[in-house]
């Protein structure tokens, strides 16, 4: 097989040139001709039951679109699984995981925090009909139940870029099915299928995308998991629009090139905050790994970070409100700097056990000049 680089290039693009076109076609059709009633409804059953077309009619966009499966079967092939299946933004990705557990009548997950606040939030209101217990990655084993369905890791995770040992998540999980959010690694420093997990599932508006402008979610797994979540999608309707689906499957394209780059940068920036009075702590993997998982686990520490000023909530905010070139703006992934205050924004929701401290700032490396990112914040920061 290729290497990664050539992949993300080609993959989802095999038929072009027997097509006759260079670039994927779009496919808006929200219905499809019918050939007779009775074979459009063997094609639906198929479609509905979460087989693939039959080649028969594609029937409705709601069941298929072949230009979110070009981006899927991309994607599928980058995280080393037999599929994938794209929704509408990250969140609708996880309730598809979250309902396919209810529905296989293990309500309760075991979660381990840190996660996006979205993720922890929805977990805590049981919206969906599971239960939670949250806990740390070494204590996954003692909070399995009987009726346990699911075990929910991020790593690097959210906002903190902790890692988790995934391997040894999943020998405490045992059978229960281990769902990794791989957003901020992405398949290109990290494939959590080759650790163990059954699910791993990505905010694609982050990195995949890359730039701001497309908001997807999915779920890379085996042959048996994408039926059950097409099923899910097709029930629920948290669809990709194929749109949003052309520009996730051309943002694979160049996905190991800006995460390399956006990494590199991270790296110089995560040195230089080190170095700074105002700065209390650094959190990157670059600088402290205590597991050595970068290496064994993932390839590179990533384009986020994590730090804490000195002066608490009023001197983070102050910070944040400071920066001329680098965009306060929640979301992370993109070509350009984006800096955020996990507590009071992407973290608000989550119950205040799990929320992170008053004088942290995540910060989204971009693809600009590392000097001119350094001296941005060098303005900001408080002078000592
Ligand atoms: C790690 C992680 N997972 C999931 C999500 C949710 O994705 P979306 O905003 O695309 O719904 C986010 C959003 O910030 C995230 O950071």
């Amino acid at each position: 097989m290729a290497q990664f680089d050539t992949r993300s290039v080609h993959a989802g693009r095999d038929d072009l040139t027997a097509l006759g076109v260079h670039v994927p076609p779009i496919d808006l059709s929200t219905t499809y001709p019918l050939p007779g009633v009775a074979a459009g409804g063997t094609s639906y059953d198929a479609l509905a039951q979460g087989d693939g077309p039959d080649g028969g009619s594609l029937v409705y966009q709601r069941l298929w679109n072949p230009t979110v499966a070009r981006f899927e079967e991309a994607l599928a092939e980058l995280e080393h699984t037999d599929g994938a299946v794209a929704f509408g933004s990250g969140m609708a990705a996880l309730t598809a995981c979250l309902l396919a557990t209810v529905a296989a009548d293990r309500p309760h997950v075991v979660a381990v925090r840190p996660l996006y606040g979205g993720s922890d939030h929805l977990l805590s209101t049981g919206l969906l009909g599971t239960t939670v217990s949250y806990t740390s990655a070494a204590s996954v084993a003692a909070e399995l139940r009987p009726d346990t369905g699911l075990v929910i890791v991020e790593t690097p995770a959210n906002p903190t870029v902790e890692l988790v040992d995934l391997a040894a998540v999943k020998r405490q999980a045992g059978d229960v099915p281990v769902l990794v959010d791989n957003t901020f690694a992405t398949p290109v420093l990290q494939q959590p299928a080759r650790h163990g997990a059954s699910l791993v599932l990505h905010s694609a508006t982050k990195y995949l995308g890359g730039h701001g402008d497309v908001m997807g979610g999915v779920v890379a797994a085996d042959a048996e998991w994408i039926a059950r979540l097409r099923q899910i999608r097709a029930v629920t309707g948290g669809l990709l629009h194929p749109l949003a689906a052309y520009e996730l499957h051309r943002g694979l394209q160049t996905l190991p090139v800006r995460v390399r780059a956006q990494q590199a940068t991270a790296g110089k920036v995560a040195d230089w905050l080190s170095a700074q009075p105002a700065v209390s702590e650094v959190f990157y993997p670059g600088l402290s790994d205590p597991q050595a998982l970068i290496g064994r686990q993932q390839s590179g520490p990533g384009a986020v970070l994590a730090f804490t000023v000195a002066g608490g909530y009023e001197a983070a905010a102050r910070v944040a409100g400071s920066l001329k070139l680098i965009t306060h703006a929640v979301s992370l992934g993109g070509v350009d700097t984006l800096i955020q205050h996990p507590a009071a924004l992407t973290h608000r929701l989550v119950t205040p056990e799990a929320k992170p401290s008053e004088s942290l700032l995540r910060l989204s490396l971009g693809l600009e000049d590392p000097e001119d990112l350094t001296a941005d914040l060098a303005q900001a920061l408080p002078q000592p």
